[in-house]
């Protein structure tokens, strides 16, 4: 089983939720967790399974307004940390540069504030609506992991993560072997 967890994180917390799944992940074969940046169209080649996820920013995925307004808030707090991001070139544009995939297995997560997500809104949802637009094929339904108002998360979402990665693998790599 050969995953590949791609993830936007501006502040880390997606990050955080990608790192979880990559390691249930590599409990079922081969995993490779990358940032938006480092994950190139030849990335994909041979893939099983790709997860996919970023922030709720403005209530969908994050843009380039949204970028610098997170950078903003991290220069107000780190200084010059947020030099480091500069070049991050956010999941609409790695969208554009993947362009269309024949039938890889994907799913879509998130990390968003709590509450309801008709509120918050969900960047998963944008995500999984992405993916399946340019060929990819939606193997669970797209998934939020919750933070608090500190942009931490929220006590028992790191399990949860870790849950759904095993339910979303699981099933893929037992699939596979039968
Ligand atoms: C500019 C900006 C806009 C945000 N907008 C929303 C939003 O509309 N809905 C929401 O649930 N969370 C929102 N958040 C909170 C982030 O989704 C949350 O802190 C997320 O975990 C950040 O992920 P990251 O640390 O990986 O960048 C926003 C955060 C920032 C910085």
């Amino acid at each position: 089983m050969r995953t590949v967890v791609v993830y936007e994180s501006l502040t880390g917390t997606t990050r955080v939720v990608a790192r979880a799944l990559a390691g249930v992940a590599w409990s079922f074969g081969e995993v490779a967790l990358l940032s938006v940046d480092d994950c190139s169209p030849s990335t994909l080649v041979g893939v099983d399974l790709v997860l996919v996820g970023g922030p709720t920013h403005a209530r969908g995925a994050t843009w380039a307004t949204t970028e610098r307004m997170a950078r903003a808030r991290l220069g107000e707090r780190f200084g010059p940390a947020v030099d480091r991001h500069d070049e991050c070139p956010g999941i609409h544009r790695w969208f554009d540069e993947i362009g269309q995939v024949d039938g890889i297995r994907a799913a879509a997560f998130d990390t968003r504030l709590e509450g309801a997500g008709v509120v918050t809104g969900r960047a998963s949802l944008g995500i999984a609506r992405k993916l399946r637009a340019i060929g990819f094929v939606e193997v669970a339904a797209p998934r939020s992991f919750l933070v608090d108002g500190d942009g931490h998360l929220c006590e028992g979402q790191r399990i949860r993560a870790e849950e759904w990665a095993e339910s979303v693998i699981g099933v893929l790599a037992r699939a596979q072997v039968g």
